[in-house]
């Protein structure tokens, strides 16, 4: 399942003198559709990717864990397997943060973790809005648990990881990049309810379509503020709802015609990122009917919607993302397109027949990379299973 002899090597050369026993994969995700709506307790509906975070592991001597990796070649960190600290530890390099977080949420649910040599290898982009940091929290997770003779549900262990993630990135993420890269399934999207946390996996009836994944190369950030405030802004939307609508909780519970005829009560701003939210939430549970009975172009209507809606109520997008968007809705044969992620960047997607994909990558040649300092980089993904682990 991984090209472990390329990983090996680089695990040799990082670590000279010691070989790996296990590999895990972890994979980066898409979101088919369903943006900013999982810390609003609604529904997400993203794929596992076929691109993946290696984790190469290693018990060790000694008492320490050490974590390298291939994109940080120069910033190794390491840490107590028996205390990993605290949040913001002196001298220890950011992108390990991830890994040490998760460490330490392990040791808090008293897991006796394993002195160790762990190598980080990513082909999912760092910082390109498909989630590199839920499979290096994922991925890390079931390393040391794995060196340490454990096992974990992979609801609980997502929900360790976010917690991380919050914890040590200070990131304010919501529950859908970990889970994915958790419960993902070959050939099936997931529709998740963020609330109850039930979730189904929905086959893709992509036989003669594929998934374009269009990278803008523009760094995506969620630690950055936006992300914040987007979220504080839902809650706002909800402390004034609630003076109409005693009984809700999250924007979940606002269906779009609650939230229009309370349009006057609530500052324009506000009713613009609620309104996204709500309509986004019902888009989701219609598209994912329309996989269901495979009706692709209806699928890709919604794509499109979410995308303007997240442009112009959720204010999330960039220039490049709406390019790209606006490039593939020109082109025939595409389906839909709408960015992916947390937005401010990264990615967007586009669903398209096979037919049609040369046609893509060749509007967004001519039409894209001369406009913006970096070209769009345009490849196809396809579901995949969740993180597993293999022993070498
Ligand atoms: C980021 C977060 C997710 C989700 C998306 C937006 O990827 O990590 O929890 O909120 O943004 O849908």
């Amino acid at each position: 399942m991984v090209n472990t002899s390329d990983l090996m090597n680089r695990f040799q050369q990082a670590f000279p003198g010691s070989a790996p026993t296990l590999a895990v994969r972890a994979p980066g995700r898409v979101n088919l559709i369903g943006e900013h709506t999982d810390y609003n307790d609604g529904y997400v509906l993203p794929i596992a990717m076929s691109q993946c975070l290696y984790v190469m592991a290693a018990p060790a001597d000694g008492d320490t864990i050490e974590v390298r990796s291939t994109a940080f070649a120069d910033q190794p960190a390491r840490f107590s397997a028996a205390d990993p600290g605290e949040p913001d530890a002196p001298g220890m390099p950011s992108w390990s943060s991830y890994t040490r977080g998760v460490a330490a949420m392990l040791v808090k649910r008293g897991i006796r973790l394993q002195p160790s040599r762990l190598l980080i290898h990513s082909e999912v982009p760092i910082g390109g809005g498909v989630s590199s940091s839920a499979a290096l929290e994922v991925g890390s997770g079931l390393a040391l648990l794995t060196l340490a003779g454990q096992t974990m549900d992979p609801v609980e262990l997502a929900l360790l990881c976010q917690e991380a993630e919050h914890q040590y990135a200070h990131s304010p993420c919501g529950i859908m990049d970990q889970f994915i890269c958790a419960l993902g399934k070959e050939y099936y999207a997931l529709l998740l309810d963020c609330r109850s946390r039930e979730f189904e996996h929905i086959p893709m009836p992509f036989d003669n379509a594929v998934l374009l994944v269009m990278n803008t190369q523009v760094k995506h950030e969620i630690g950055g503020g936006e992300y914040g405030i987007r979220r504080r802004q839902c809650e706002q939307a909800v402390e004034v709802l609630k003076g109409r609508y005693p009984q809700i909780q999250s924007l979940r519970d606002v269906k779009p015609a609650m939230l229009f005829a309370q349009r006057q009560a609530l500052d324009p701003l506000i009713f613009r990122r609620a309104q996204h939210v709500v309509t986004e939430i019902q888009r989701t549970t219609e598209a994912a009917d329309a996989l269901r009975h495979g009706r692709l172009e209806d699928f890709g209507a919604l794509m499109f919607d979410s995308h303007q809606s997240l442009r112009d109520d959720y204010e999330v997008s960039c220039p490049e993302l709406d390019a790209l968007v606006e490039i593939a809705r020109e082109v025939a044969g595409v389906y839909g397109a709408r960015m992916t992620g947390g937005g401010f960047g990264g990615c967007a997607i586009a669903l398209v027949e096979q037919g049609a994909v040369e046609a893509l990558q060749s509007a967004i040649a001519s039409e894209y990379n001369h406009r913006f300092e970096k070209p769009a980089l345009v490849y196809p993904t396809t579901a995949s299973e969740g993180a597993r682990v293999q022993r070498l």
